[in-house]
């Protein structure tokens, strides 16, 4: 499966690693945020170009002269992980101004599946909303939770 993997500002980065460790045996494609280069040095202690080469291709989210910014270039799937709620609120409102965005908004266009992982504590009503409106679109939000029972044990950070 092709899969773009999208890392934005938002605290968590850990969880993209992990996602992009997991899906070795997938084509991945990697697209991270400015803010997301920043949180990624400040909380997994590595560079960025390195979190990189757990992907198959990289895309700076400035770059709308990639493949992916347009619908033509096919997909099975786009995650956004961990998604910062600037990003959710430019998904939710259309406005694509950066690859990520771009690329959440062919997903929901095209009907191909779209995974929304916001991370914020706490949520306002603006937040809520904009996890209603994307989930009403058909894009699935799910809340990076880390697991405490002891089957899920492996699964823990
Ligand atoms: C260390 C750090 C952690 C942050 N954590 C969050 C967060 O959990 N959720 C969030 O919405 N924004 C968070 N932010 C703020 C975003 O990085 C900021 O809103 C940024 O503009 C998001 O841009 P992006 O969506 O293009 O990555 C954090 C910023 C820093 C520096």
């Amino acid at each position: 499966m092709k899969i773009i993997v999208g890392i934005t500002g938002a605290s968590g980065v850990i969880y993209a690693k992990r996602l992009l460790e997991a899906l070795d045996k997938h084509e991945t494609i990697l697209v991270i945020s400015e803010a997301g280069k920043r949180v990624i040095e400040e909380e997994l202690n590595m560079s960025w170009e390195k979190l990189k080469d757990l992907a198959n291709e990289y895309y700076d989210n400035n770059d709308f002269f990639s493949p992916y910014a347009s619908g033509s270039n096919k997909f099975d799937s786009a995650i956004i992980i961990p998604c910062s709620m600037k990003t959710l609120s430019a998904i939710a409102n259309g406005y694509a101004s950066s690859l990520i965005v771009r690329v959440a908004d062919i997903a929901l266009k095209e009907r191909r599946k779209l995974i929304i992982c916001p991370r914020e504590m706490p949520l306002n009503s603006i937040h809520l909303r904009n996890m209603l409106k994307l989930s009403n679109l058909g894009a699935i939000i799910m809340l990076p939770y880390q697991p405490f029972t002891a089957s899920q044990k492996q699964l823990m950070i």
